[in-house]
């Protein structure tokens, strides 16, 4: 496989965008190899402008939950754009969303559309720190929650320190009020409540974590940030930007059975199209402009084409429960699949999956936190995800991703993944 035309864009690109990219992992940094240009996907596949067709698993890095190209989707987004693209003005569909992620959520009792993940989280911080009149935050190692200033902090040097700013341009004086927890370790949870209790307006998290690789919190540690976050009266804010609607119909929160004061939405209630949200109680969600005092606003936000693919697949999604089965019973297979070869070829690696999210990891542990993703073989990934990416499957290119299956992916498709993996194991071996 030759990618000339790929080549050739991305040097194009990088003399106009800083690395080519208009978002960091696309550039295929962690695995050092030149990104296939897309032209067009459909099902589960994508094409790129070399002519080659892959199995796609990264689905947009999760919107496309309903394969690429759905009709019913984008019959009526065809419909829509006869309409006009954007009003600025409310419309019928906004309600018509908000309705509905009501009531298949029933912790969100209000709801705000935004028009990304990273706004939503943003939002919802402020909110939190609005509403409780406290400043700090606490987030975990290892979960992502877009680039706004106060989430992207590093851990410092001892446990119990303010955060550190993992990105330049980020003032210190902003990531002092964020502390970074050990996700799935209750005792650093309870350290940080006992150092800063009451100062503490919310702890974010993402549910199941997509951002370190597949890791879901346990079932112990989700009860218990729930229960000190509630005696503190700080909020938890659950980050289902990833998970909702992917992981069950209500989202994580409905698998573990916990009740937020906010939620974090983002790509599968947009279909494929920029959007965010955030919703929860309505007593905190009253705070917010024009009702209360925490200002927030969007030129486009809850404008008529992300709502109108969010409503038609989230209406899917409802009306159609056998999917969530489908994709349970397809990942499973694939995860069977890809353990047999491991074993098989005595490769070092182990499978996380909930739900249709999975990660290999090439690692001998388990992986529960960061910390053990962090150890993962970073040179047995890129190599294993190059054998992959020349046999036709289009992964996401860093170890610390989550690979995504569709209602469009095949039984053909899953055999055929397998098939390659067995081969790029073996040979690695
Ligand atoms: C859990 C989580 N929160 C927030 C975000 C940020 O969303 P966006 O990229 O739409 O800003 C992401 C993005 O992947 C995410 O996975």
């Amino acid at each position: 496989m030759k990618d000339i035309i790929s080549e050739g864009l991305f040097d194009r690109a990088k003399d106009s965008i800083p690395g080519g990219v208009n978002s960091p992992v696309r550039a295929f940094k962690d695995v050092d190899l030149v990104p296939p240009f897309i032209t067009k996907a459909n099902g589960s596949k994508i094409y790129d402008e070399d002519g080659n067709e892959y199995i796609d698993y990264v689905g947009s890095y999760g919107p496309m939950i309903l394969g690429h190209n759905r009709k019913i989707v984008n019959d009526k987004l065809k419909e829509q754009v006869d309409k006009s693209l954007s009003y600025g003005a409310p419309t019928r569909l906004e309600v018509e969303i908000a309705e509905l992620i009501k009531e298949i959520v029933p912790s969100v009792e209000m709801i705000r559309m935004v028009n990304s993940g990273t706004e939503a989280t943003m939002s919802a911080i402020r909110l939190a720190r609005g509403y409780t009149g406290k400043n700090k935050i606490v987030k975990f190692a290892g979960n992502y929650h877009g680039h706004g200033d106060s989430l992207l902090v590093q851990a410092g040097s001892g446990a119990l320190t303010h955060g550190v700013p993992s990105s330049s341009g980020v003032p210190e004086n902003i990531t002092e009020e964020t502390i970074v927890a050990e996700y799935n370790k209750i005792e650093s949870v309870r350290d940080i409540f006992e150092k800063y209790g009451d100062d503490i307006a919310a702890i974010i998290m993402e549910p199941v974590s997509g951002n370190m690789g597949v890791v879901p919190s346990t079932k112990e540690f989700m009860d218990y940030v729930r229960k000190i976050t509630k005696e503190h009266k700080s909020l938890l804010i659950i980050d289902e930007v990833m998970t909702g609607f992917r992981l069950a119909l209500s989202g994580a929160q409905s698998i573990y059975n916990v009740d937020p004061d906010i939620t974090c939405f983002g790509k599968i209630i947009g279909g494929g199209l920029p959007v965010g949200a955030y919703g929860g109680k309505k007593e905190i969600m009253k705070c917010i402009a024009p009702l209360g005092p925490v200002y927030q606003a969007g030129t486009l936000s809850g404008n008529p084409l992300s709502v109108t693919a969010g409503i038609v697949t989230l209406r899917y999604l409802k009306d159609n429960p056998n999917v969530y089965v489908e994709l349970e019973r397809k990942a499973e297979k694939l995860q069977i699949g890809i353990e047999e070869a491991i074993k098989e070829f005595n490769i070092e690696a182990t499978v996380n999956r909930v739900g249709s999210m999975m990660t290999v990891f090439f690692s001998k542990e388990k992986v529960t936190n960061y910390e053990q993703a962090k150890k993962s073989n970073l040179k047995d990934f890129a190599k294993y995800f190059s054998l992959m990416l020349e046999n036709g499957i289009y992964l996401p290119p860093s170890q610390f991703e989550t690979f995504f299956i569709s209602d469009a992916h095949t039984e053909e498709d899953i055999e055929k993944t397998i098939q390659v993996v067995r081969k790029a194991f073996k040979n690695m071996q």
